[in-house]
């Protein structure tokens, strides 16, 4: 059996005495009734996008990431494409709402967010973890107040009927889904018709051809981690209800000051390799917005949530590391990429002796998600490099701050 407190933390940020009594109260009752034993990775995200937008989404990803198209879920208001590195990373399921006018529960979570509402079905709904016993880890749930969709409400919501997914948190506004798989059978996703869709594949086609060209096919690698932003007094929350949810474990906090932001990052107690079962990372600033006046600290975690609503902010994916054509792999990536037209929010930052190098992308016009890399470097083990953190989380605040002034603009007049 797996104890989820065996890890060894890191960081340097100061929890509550509420985070570390719940901390050992929920991962010991956890082990003891096997939950932690009976979840295990994650075997797929899924997003949603507006209205036209899953194909060129699907483009982006296909170019940016290792992901292939597989195959697409038509049910009669959604489009749900899969798409797949292997079976050891998880899946992405990209669903497209056919109709403008279509109004669900994911959509209201975007409403009364200034930004987040002009992308009204543009969002990030959560992960679906692999379990062996669905109905047991459901009834293990509920016994501990979870509250999951019903079979009914599934089917109304189109989403895949053999998955178990919770309502929406109200820390991170994210799902948690749970499918049962043994681990040698292949994901199967119980919905809609099933095809192979030639516009979508032509266009994943020939991302596969571009990444071949500008030889990078090989070099970028599964998700490392998926980072959520909330509101600073749900930093503590957000994790404890997370690490409820899954089998995953604390790793660790760090105080990212010069941004007035911390980072806390949990991990998979069954798999090491992010690849497998990337990490889940939550950042939350580190006062609420209205002691800003007060603190004239910068804010850009909170300023994120308010305008957008809680909600995933990026997903980082792993480049190989090593040298091609004389540059660091990463820097080869993003050059060959921005070569494409996409745009990146600052240079690619920190060294091999520090370890490892990050670079966050803009924002996709179609998902509102940032792609992050990240290469390590050697034998490199260590999560970020606080230097980097603040960097990057400095870079994606002055991007927000230009959309939010664009956003003013058009609801002024
Ligand atoms: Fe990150």
């Amino acid at each position: 059996m797996i104890s989820s407190l065996n890890f060894p933390r890191h960081g340097d940020k100061q929890n509550s005495d509420f985070f570390e009594h719940y901390l050992v109260a929920l991962l010991e009752e956890r082990d003891r009734v096997g939950l932690t034993d009976m979840i295990s990775e994650i075997d797929a995200i899924m997003l949603t996008v507006d209205p036209g937008q899953s194909i060129n989404y699907i483009a982006e990803l296909c170019l940016m990431s290792p992901y292939n198209y597989l195959v697409t879920l038509e049910s009669e208001s959604h489009w749900t494409h899969i798409l797949r590195v292997d079976m050891d990373s998880p899946d992405i399921l990209v669903r497209e709402v056919k109709d403008a006018n279509i109004h669900g529960i994911f959509r209201s979570l975007n409403e009364v967010y200034p930004i987040g509402a002009q992308k009204p079905n543009c969002r990030y709904m959560g992960e679906i973890l692999r379990v062996e016993n669905l109905h047991e880890v459901v009834e293990l749930q509920n016994a501990r107040e979870f509250r999951f969709f019903t079979q009914n409400d599934t089917r109304k919501l189109e989403l895949p009927g053999n998955v178990a997914m919770t309502k929406p948190s109200p820390y991170t506004h994210n799902i948690v889904g749970y499918m049962e798989r043994p681990e040698d059978q292949l994901r199967i996703y119980a919905l809609g018709m099933s095809s192979i869709l030639p516009e979508v594949q032509e266009v994943y086609l020939a991302a596969k051809e571009l990444q071949k060209k500008l030889e990078i096919i090989d070099l970028l690698q599964p998700i490392d981690h998926l980072a959520t932003r909330v509101y600073s007094q749900n930093r503590e929350v957000a994790m404890l209800e997370y690490l409820s949810l899954t089998s995953y474990y604390y790793w660790g906090s760090y105080d990212i000051k010069d941004q007035n932001s911390s980072t806390n990052v949990t991990k998979s107690a069954h798999f090491e390799e992010e690849s497998k079962s990337p990490a889940k990372v939550f950042t939350a600033n580190n006062t609420p917005y209205f002691v800003n006046h007060l603190e004239k600290l910068p804010s850009p975690t909170e300023n994120f949530v308010r305008n957008y609503g809680p909600r995933l902010h990026h997903i980082a994916f792993s480049v190989r590391d090593g040298i091609t054509h004389e540059l660091t792999n990463i820097d080869y990536v993003v050059k060959s990429i921005q070569e494409q037209g996409k745009d990146f929010l600052l240079g690619v930052i920190g060294s091999q002796e520090e370890g490892l190098k990050q670079i966050f992308s803009s924002a996709s016009e179609h998902s509102s998600l940032i792609i992050e890399y990240v290469q390590r470097f050697g034998d490199f083990d260590g999560f970020f490099a606080k230097d980097n953190v603040a960097e990057l989380t400095r870079a994606a605040g002055v991007d927000e701050e230009l959309l939010s002034l664009h956003e003013q603009s058009h609801t002024q007049h």
